[in-house]
């Protein structure tokens, strides 16, 4: 029996992976579970399988010390606060987190079994002990094309992203929406003039930007998280430096691109550019992704199948990973493009913790 402490559930990324831990019936393997808070600790925490749990407290060290796995979903700054400490006070156990804190550090593996399985099986064996989700579109993207990496057929990647807004948090969906009903339609009105109403409408002082800070309604934003030096922004770094960790290259494959916040609510989309080593028939590129993971959807190239099933909304709340407008490019053989689009809170943050917190059990 291992003792499980779990951090942060009442938050998007945390409710997501307790769904899916009930869904999946994982709270009736045998283990003793506990669950944190750092807000709302005495408070009542989650009934499952009609136990009722309270919030324990977050902060307390010793408590945390109990734990043989603590899995957190709280943030970076909570990872920051306490991860350090913990380990300090000569604390071994397993940590698996969401947050983006801890990623790029030397021991810390960055899990997405169903594509780096040999990199989680090897920190493993070679006693790593922190294991931490990787960024939504990257993980996201690599359960789509991991395989044409793997098989060593990329040269690069080029990717444009189309964010929904809950990647920036809950409450920007209500902030979205506020903006969006700020608007009130007169239908009677010509198109054009509604248009104009509208650029007008947001310059008012009296426009709810909310947290997203700026219009989205009817608008798109090309920056995401904060300017690094180079001139990308850190969501776009995150690109190559995570893809290349994921994956265990020894070389590293260039990833860039712009990413983008649209306003969709949930599910991130991207268009990918991708210079093949060689000529590869668009036909065995379709196979090798078919054939990648089982929640892989490869879409058809055509009107209807795409505009129907390589959408936000067609995914968002499932764990399919739609993969189409797969064609050669005019660039040249080697060129190829292809959309994607997944649910950034399942396969792209609370999915793969719910398994690397199995992968752990199973071997303690
Ligand atoms: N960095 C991501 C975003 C969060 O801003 O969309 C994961 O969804």
């Amino acid at each position: 029996m291992s003792k499980i402490g779990i951090v942060g559930i009442r938050g998007m990324v945390g409710g997501t992976l307790i769904e899916r831990m009930i869904k999946e019936k994982d709270f009736e393997e045998s283990h003793q579970y506990s669950f944190f808070s750092s807000s709302a600790k005495n408070q009542p925490g989650p009934k499952i399988n009609h136990k009722q749990y309270t919030f324990l407290d977050a902060y307390d060290l010793d408590l945390m010390h109990e734990m043989n796995i603590i899995l957190t979903t709280q943030g970076s700054d909570y990872t920051k606060d306490v991860y350090a400490s913990l380990r300090k006070k000569g604390w071994t156990g397993y940590w698996i987190d969401a947050a983006s804190y801890l990623r790029m550090e030397k021991d810390v593996i960055i899990g997405l079994d169903p594509i780096n399985d040999h990199v989680i099986k090897e920190g493993l064996a070679r006693g790593i002990k922190t294991f931490v989700g990787g960024n939504c579109t990257v993980s996201l993207l690599l359960m789509g094309i991991g395989n044409l990496i793997k098989n060593d057929w990329i040269e690069w990647i080029s990717t444009m992203t189309y964010q929904a807004i809950s990647g920036a948090g809950a409450k920007q969906i209500g902030d979205l929406l506020k903006q969006v009903r700020a608007f009130d339609i007169d239908e009677q009105k010509h198109p054009l003039k509604l248009e104009k109403e509208f650029r007008q409408l947001i310059k008012q002082k009296t426009f709810p930007l909310g947290e997203i800070g700026h219009p989205l309604a009817f608008n798109l934003l090309p920056w995401i998280d904060a300017k690094m030096e180079d001139g990308r922004t850190k969501e776009e770094w995150k690109g190559q430096v995570e893809l290349n960790k994921i994956m265990g290259l020894k070389k590293i494959l260039p990833v860039d691109g712009i990413c983008v916040r649209v306003p969709t609510f949930r599910s991130h989309a991207q268009a990918v550019t991708i210079k093949l080593k060689k000529n590869i028939t668009i036909k065995t590129i379709e196979k090798e992704i078919a054939g990648s993971n089982s929640w892989v959807k490869l879409i058809p190239n055509d009107v209807e199948e795409s505009k129907r099933y390589l959408t936000p909304l067609a995914v968002s709340g499932t764990l399919d990973i739609a993969v189409g407008r797969i064609k050669q490019m005019s660039m040249g053989k080697d060129y190829i493009s292809l959309f994607t689009v997944g649910d950034q809170l399942l396969w792209g943050a609370a999915e793969p913790l719910r398994r690397m917190l199995k992968i752990i059990l199973n071997i303690l």
